[in-house]
């Protein structure tokens, strides 16, 4: 087999016109959000190259079990995931972040036939440190030999839709879509957007999700507000972000993090609340908060099994299998694709 680095074609070169395309996009939900009642921004402006490097940092916070949790489970069961798949797989993750947890799957898949593995991300920076990671540590790099990287900068569906019309002959495509980001979306929306990936596979395919379950209250706000203040920042950065790249003029001294439960959606909500009256602008709006008005950025949904598993069954998807963590109530469920009703 001939060294991995030298079969791995660089990431390919964003195309600017689709750049422009999802800019825009992104410019006209900021002002959609900002025009709310309950002002919202969307939650992918926390990741910048610096909002990647923060994330990245908040999953090693002691307070945040989420993704050791995940890590543990894909770990402990790359293998017995990879015996339930057909030989020939196209891994493709959604929203891979660094693809750390991914790796002992994709050493799995890889053991049986060569993989081509697709990690989609908006960030560039989350990708470029994905294929540094992977070819990069020694024992991954013998790991992870045939397994073929080809990062896809963009938006979650755009870039499946291209992945899978990558698929060779006699490959089934598995959709990873880890560390509980289903959570980010509304309950309703994340039902519909399972249903869009279904839509965008065959019958046969697999979807691999990880969702983090419900827990006590008092351990959800502890890993959403962490006592360094990494969290703080990861959120706060968002407005560095908006006033960097769509025209912002937020004060970040102004606003501080909160981490709020939202008991009857079961969801935590992260907000920026602003500590004075402010007149801010971004995105060509005048934008008035008065002091304790939130701006809301992202929520991030707790599941049951059972809940999972009806969403399953409403968006088109089999469970084939589950397994949970013991330490950090979290959930990586197999689903194969059937029939859509
Ligand atoms: C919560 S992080 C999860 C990262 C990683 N999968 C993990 O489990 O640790 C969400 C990731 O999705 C990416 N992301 C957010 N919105 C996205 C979108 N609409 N399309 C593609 N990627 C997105 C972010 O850049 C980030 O890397």
């Amino acid at each position: 087999m001939m060294p991995l680095a030298a079969k791995t074609p660089p990431l390919p070169r964003p195309d600017r016109l689709a750049r422009a395309a999802a800019d825009t996009a992104l410019m006209a939900e900021i002002r959609a959000g900002l025009a709310k009642p309950q002002k919202e921004l969307p939650s992918r402006l926390l990741y910048d190259e610096l909002g990647t490097a923060l994330f990245e940092a908040l999953t090693l916070l002691p307070e945040y079990g989420l993704t050791r949790a995940d890590q543990r489970l894909l770990e402990q069961q790359a293998g017995a995931i990879a015996r339930l798949l057909p030989e020939r797989v196209l891994v493709t993750e959604l929203g891979s972040g660094s693809g750390r947890k991914t790796r002992p799957l994709l050493a799995a898949v890889s053991r049986r036939a060569p993989v081509n593995y697709f990690p989609i991300d908006v960030s560039a920076a989350a990708l470029d440190r994905c294929r540094r990671e992977l070819l990069a540590e020694p024992e991954q790099a013998a790991d992870s030999r045939g397994i073929h990287i080809v990062g896809l900068e963009g938006t979650y569906l755009e870039k499946l839709r291209e992945a899978v019309r990558r698929r060779q002959p006699g490959e089934a495509v598995l959709v990873l879509f880890l560390g509980s980001t289903i959570g980010n979306f509304d309950r309703g929306a994340a039902k519909i957007f399972l249903w869009r990936i279904r839509s965008l596979l065959r019958r046969g395919d697999f979807l691999l999700l990880g969702a983090d379950l419900e827990k006590p209250a008092a351990q959800l706000l502890a890993a959403y507000a962490d006592a360094l203040g990494i969290t703080a920042a990861f959120n706060l950065n968002l407005l560095r972000h908006l006033n960097r790249d769509f025209g912002g003029n937020f004060a970040l001294e102004s606003f501080r993090h909160q981490a709020r439960y939202n008991a009857p959606a079961r969801r935590i909500e992260m907000h920026l609340v602003a500590q004075i009256p402010l007149h801010c602008r971004a995105a060509g709006l005048e934008i008035e908060l008065a002091a304790g008005e939130t701006i809301w950025t992202e929520s991030s949904h707790k599941f049951t099994p059972a809940g999972l598993r009806r969403m399953a069954a409403a968006s088109g998807f089999r469970p084939v299998a589950e397994w949970r963590d013991a330490e950090w109530p979290f959930c990586e469920a197999l689903w194969r694709a059937e029939a859509q009703s």
